[in-house]
């Protein structure tokens, strides 16, 4: 099995990537995160958003899962069901999705809403999509599951945890109707004649015993691609605590999140913009919140796929690169829009960061929350010049090659697939 995952804050354009490997794998696994996520990919002409669907979706002749370790929305899933549906695609054949992935309950997105609200300016910036109140309850061992809708006590284990979070959202002396933070409007009770609807049809596709289904593929030689959400920099025990998302979004977590064992990971394709973006709150050590930020936000169309919210910007920063490469042990770089960078006079590349004692260190501190760190940089000539038709690396222009060259030298990882726009066919691989 290998792995395909985002080695910064998420939004490394891996929906891209998967799609455009897709044809080389039988299976294609989602295996952490659910409806915050938004894969993009672009062909003939049209742009799809994927939250819940693995993004070889679009690709015939193979499998798409939706892995154990995914909190699934089943109204956000149906949305994106119809719409695959109205293209044509039969989704009886392409999708499988594990009885063990948990569901978002529209409890849960309340209680998202409510906990973030009561954070006040130390909010996470959560997508509001109910992630971090699904996965407790998962951990505290009283959520529901997919495999539960098919039981006939189905209803009464629902009114169960409703009552338990119908007492938080009390505690939290949050309304159960109202308009949220991000201007949507909702009810609590149209939410839940929705989401008893979604169920229904999410009882008409293949839900199975997935870690079975996994391992036979890889037992017959067949070939998997775990798909990762978010970023590794986002991981629940890696990334920024606690302005991370809940589950683990590093390599481990596609094993737990599918049941495959360790032994059984082959590459690891460890995915990178040619700068760096974060959206929601968090340490960000080479943000620029300056016209430089802005004019990489503008060009790369910064900008969430799921929440619509602006995308912090700045430079590519190679402590937290070595940081995610160490914990994913990432065998392949894929770097993703450096195209961005084609009228920028200078690129910088953070080497260190500077504490404020003064020490220059490589790595991520754990005080990373608290103290304000200083990006050392090194500074390259941009390359000025637009980036069309390539057909191998051996057509990049003189100074993008350096910056390429310099990113793999001190990552001491190769650079093998290069993409410079969002479209499927402008990607170089080597
Ligand atoms: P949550 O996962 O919705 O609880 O959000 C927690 C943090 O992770 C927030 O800062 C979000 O903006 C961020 N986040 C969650 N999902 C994504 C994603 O798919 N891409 C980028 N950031 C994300």
């Amino acid at each position: 099995m290998d792995i395909l995952l985002g080695l910064q804050w998420g939004d490394e354009g891996k929906g891209k990537v998967v799609d455009f490997l897709a044809p080389k794998y039988d299976l294609i696994a989602r295996f952490q995160g659910g409806p915050n996520a938004g894969h993009t990919l672009h062909f003939e002409n049209t742009k799809h958003v994927l939250h819940q669907i693995p993004s070889g979706i679009f690709r015939e002749k193979l499998l798409n899962l939706i892995g154990n370790g995914v909190v699934l929305d089943p109204v956000i899933f149906n949305k994106e069901i119809l719409a695959l549906v109205n293209m044509g695609l039969d989704l009886q054949k392409r999708l499988v999705v594990s009885k063990k992935a948990q569901l978002i309950l529209p409890t849960h997105r309340l209680l998202d809403a409510a906990s973030e609200k009561a954070k006040g300016d130390k909010k996470i910036g959560s997508t509001l999509k109910g992630i971090s109140p699904a996965y407790q309850d998962k951990i505290g061992r009283t959520g529901l599951r997919v495999g539960d809708i098919l039981q006939t006590d189905f209803a009464d284990k629902y009114a169960k945890i409703k009552e338990k979070h119908l007492a938080w959202l009390s505690f939290y002396q949050f309304p159960l109707q109202g308009t949220l933070s991000n201007g949507m409007n909702y009810d609590l009770e149209a939410m839940e004649t929705d989401f008893f609807a979604a169920i229904e049809s999410l009882k008409k596709l293949t839900l199975a015993d997935s870690e079975y289904l996994v391992n036979s593929y890889l037992q017959q030689g067949k070939k998997v691609l775990a798909e990762g959400a978010q970023g590794s920099l986002l991981d629940i025990d890696f990334g920024s605590y606690p302005f991370v998302t809940s589950s683990n979004t590093t390599v481990a977590g596609a094993c737990t999140g599918l049941g495959v064992a360790p032994k059984k990971v082959g590459e690891v394709f460890g995915i990178l913009k040619a700068y760096s973006t974060r959206v929601g709150g968090g340490p960000f050590p080479t943000e620029l919140a300056d016209e430089t930020g802005e004019k990489l936000r503008k060009i790369g169309n910064e900008f969430g796929a799921t929440t619509g919210r602006a995308r912090r910007c700045g430079w590519l920063d190679l402590p937290a690169l070595k940081y995610a490469i160490m914990l994913n042990g990432v065998t392949q770089l894929f770097m993703m829009k450096a195209d961005v960078l084609n009228s920028f006079e200078e690129i910088k590349i953070c080497t260190h960061y500077k504490l404020p004692d003064g020490t220059l260190t490589e790595q991520m501190p754990f005080e990373i929350t608290d103290v304000v760190i200083e990006p050392v940089y090194k500074t390259f000539k941009g390359w000025n010049c637009d980036l069309q038709n390539l057909k191998s690396f051996a057509d990049l222009p003189p100074a993008l090659a350096a910056y390429i060259a310099f990113v793999e030298e001190s990552l001491d990882v190769p650079v093998t697939l290069f993409s410079y726009s969002p479209n499927r066919a402008d990607t170089l691989m080597k």
